[in-house]
C-alpha cells in the first residue's frame, strides 16, 4: 500500500481496536494497526479481506506508514497502558501530530497528558467511544474533546464512522481539554444507574412478583415499545431468553451475582461529590457492585437470621403497572443527576458544554441510548442552562406523575426486603428536588451547637451563633 494512502493510524488491536479499524476502512479511509500483541496484529489483518488496512509489528514501522501529519488513535486500557504507548510514540512523533485517546482515561490524566504533549507541539485529543464491540465496528457514539483544530482534521472520519440518528452522525466537538472524557464519564455514571434500575426491576418482578424468565422477557419487550425504550430494556429481554450451552438452562440463572467494575461509575461519584452535586441513583448503583462482591459475608449473614423472601406475595397486575412507570421515572431522574453533573462540570471546568448535543450524540450507537434522549434534546435546546431536567416544562411534570408509582414499588419492595437502592435513591432524590422546606436547619444547628460552626437565620441576613443550653 501506499503510505499516502494511509490517513489514521490505530494502537491497540483488542476487539475495540479492530472493530474501529474495520469500521473507518469501511468508509473509504486508509488504516495502519499497531499492538505489541502480534496474535492481534494478525487476527486484523486476517479480518482485513480487501479493506485498505495494513496490520504492523513494529512501531517505526507503523509509524512510517501514516500521512505527516500524523493521527493516531489509541484503543488500549486506561491508566498505565496509555502511559506507556505514549511514551512510544514520542520517540517518533512531532510537531503537528495527533494523538486520540479514545479509551476510558480519567479526565484528569487526559489534562495533564494534553499540557504536557502541548508543549512539544503535539495535539492530544480526549475521545469517549460508546457502544461496546458492535458499536466500535458499525456505529459508535463518540466524544472527542481537545484542541478544535485537531478535532476539524478529524471530523470527517469521525462523522463518517459514528452512528446517526436522525441522518445527522452521533459525534459532536464538545469542548476544550478533557470535555470528551468528562462527557463519557458521565456516560458511563448514567450507565451504571440504568443498569441497577433495571436489575432491580428484574429483582422485582423475579422474587417479588414470582415471574419465570419468559415473562419478564415478555415484559421488557413490551417496555421497550414504550415510553421506556433504551437499549438497555432491549438487550435485557435477550439476555433473559438465552440458553446455556453447558446445562440447557437460561444462561442468566448460572451467571454469577457479583458484578465488577473499571471504576468509571465510581469516578462520576466522586466527581459530583467534589462538586457538590447530588447524584444518588448513580452513588447508590456504585455502592451496589460493590455490595454484590460481598458474596460470602452475605452469606454468612443470612445465617443467622430465619425466612426468606416468600414470593410472589403481590398482585402482580398491578404492580407491574406501577413498575413501568417507576421505572420511567427513575430513568430520567438518573439523566437528570448525570446531565446536572454536566451542567456544573461545564462552569467549573470551562468546557462550555452544549447539553442538547450530548443528548443527541446519546441518540444512538452509545449504551445509554433511551427514547427519553429526545425530550431531554428538546428541553436544552429550549433552555441551554436548564439546571435540572426535572425543572423542564415536559419532562418535570411527567416525572411528577410517576411518583405514586415509584414510592408505591418501593413500598412494596421494602415491606418483602427486597433491595431497590436506586429505585430508593431516585424517589428521595425527587421528594427532596421538589420540596420547598428540608430539615437542613436542624443540621445547621447540630452544628453550631457541637462546635460553633455558626448558622443562618430565616429572618435576618448574617451568620450566627448561639451558647446552646
Ligand atoms: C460503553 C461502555 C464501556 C464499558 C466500560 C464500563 O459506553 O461502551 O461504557 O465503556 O462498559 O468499560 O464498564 P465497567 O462496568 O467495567 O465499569
Amino acid at each position: 500500500m501506499d503510505h499516502h494512502q494511509v490517513r489514521i493510524g490505530v494502537v491497540g488491536l483488542g476487539v475495540m481496536g479492530r472493530n474501529l479499524a474495520l469500521n473507518i476502512a469501511d468508509r473509504g479511509y486508509g488504516v495502519a494497526g499497531y499492538d505489541i500483541d502480534a496474535v492481534k496484529v494478525d487476527a486484523l489483518q486476517s479480518e482485513a479481506g480487501d479493506l485498505a488496512i495494513v496490520s504492523i509489528k513494529k512501531l517505526n514501522q507503523f509509524i512510517e506508514e501514516l500521512a505527516v501529519p500524523r493521527t493516531i488513535i489509541i484503543l488500549v486500557p486506561a491508566g498505565p497502558a496509555v502511559e506507556s504507548v505514549i511514551r512510544d510514540l514520542l520517540l517518533y512523533l512531532g510537531p503537528g501530530d495527533l494523538i486520540v485517546d479514545g479509551g476510558n482515561s480519567h479526565f484528569k490524566d487526559t489534562d495533564l497528558r494534553e499540557k504536557a504533549l502541548s508543549e512539544k507541539g503535539i495535539y492530544y485529543t480526549g475521545m469517549g467511544i460508546s457502544g461496546g464491540e458492535e458499536g466500535a465496528r458499525h456505529g459508535p457514539s463518540l466524544m472527542p474533546g481537545g484542541s478544535k483544530k485537531a478535532y476539524r482534521r478529524i471530523q470527517p472520519i469521525l462523522e463518517a464512522v459514528s452512528a446517526r440518528v436522525d441522518g445527522e452522525s452521533c459525534v459532536t466537538y464538545l469542548g476544550e481539554g478533557s470535555a470528551g472524557h468528562y462527557v463519557k464519564m458521565v456516560h458511563n455514571g448514567i450507565e451504571y444507574g440504568l443498569m441497577q434500575l433495571i436489575a432491580e426491576t428484574y429483582d422485582f418482578m423475579k422474587r417479588g412478583l414470582g415471574m419465570n424468565d419468559d415473562e419478564m422477557s415478555d415484559m421488557y419487550r413490551k417496555w421497550n415499545e414504550e415510553e421506556v425504550n433504551a437499549y438497555l430494556l432491549e438487550i435485557t429481554d435477550h439476555i433473559l431468553r438465552q440458553v446455556d450451552d453447558k446445562t440447557g438452562k437460561r444462561l442468566i440463572d448460572v451467571i454469577l451475582d457479583e458484578a465488577k467494575q473499571k471504576g468509571t461509575g465510581k469516578w462520576t461519584s466522586q466527581e459530583a461529590m467534589d462538586l457538590q452535586v447530588p447524584i444518588p441513583t448513580i452513588d447508590a448503583a456504585v455502592s451496589m457492585r460493590n455490595m454484590s462482591m460481598f458474596k460470602k459475608e452475605r452469606q454468612s449473614a443470612r445465617q443467622l437470621i430465619q425466612g426468606a423472601i416468600d414470593s410472589p406475595i403481590l398482585d402482580k397486575q398491578d404492580s407491574l403497572k406501577h413498575l413501568k412507570h417507576a421505572l420511567y421515572a427513575s430513568m430520567v431522574i438518573t439523566f437528570a443527576q448525570g446531565f446536572g453533573l454536566l451542567q456544573r462540570a461545564s462552569r467549573v471546568h470551562a468546557y462550555g458544554l452544549k447539553l442538547e448535543e450530548v443528548a443527541r450524540i446519546w441518540q444512538a450507537g452509545c449504551i445509554v441510548r433511551a427514547g427519553l434522549l429526545e425530550d431531554v434534546r428538546v428541553a436544552y435546546r429550549l433552555h441551554p442552562d436548564l439546571l435540572n431536567l426535572l425543572g423542564d416544562i415536559q419532562l418535570g411534570p411527567a416525572v411528577w406523575s410517576s411518583q405514586d408509582d415509584l414510592s408505591t414499588i418501593v413500598c412494596q419492595a421494602a415491606s418483602i426486603g427486597l433491595p431497590t437502592p436506586c429505585l430508593m435513591a431516585s424517589l428521595a432524590y425527587l421528594d427532596s428536588y421538589w420540596s420547598t422546606w428540608l430539615p437542613a436547619n436542624l443540621i445547621q444547628a447540630q452544628r453550631d451547637y457541637f462546635w460553633s460552626h455558626t448558622y443562618e437565620r430565616v429572618d435576618e441576613r448574617g451568620v450566627f451563633h448561639t451558647q446552646w443550653e
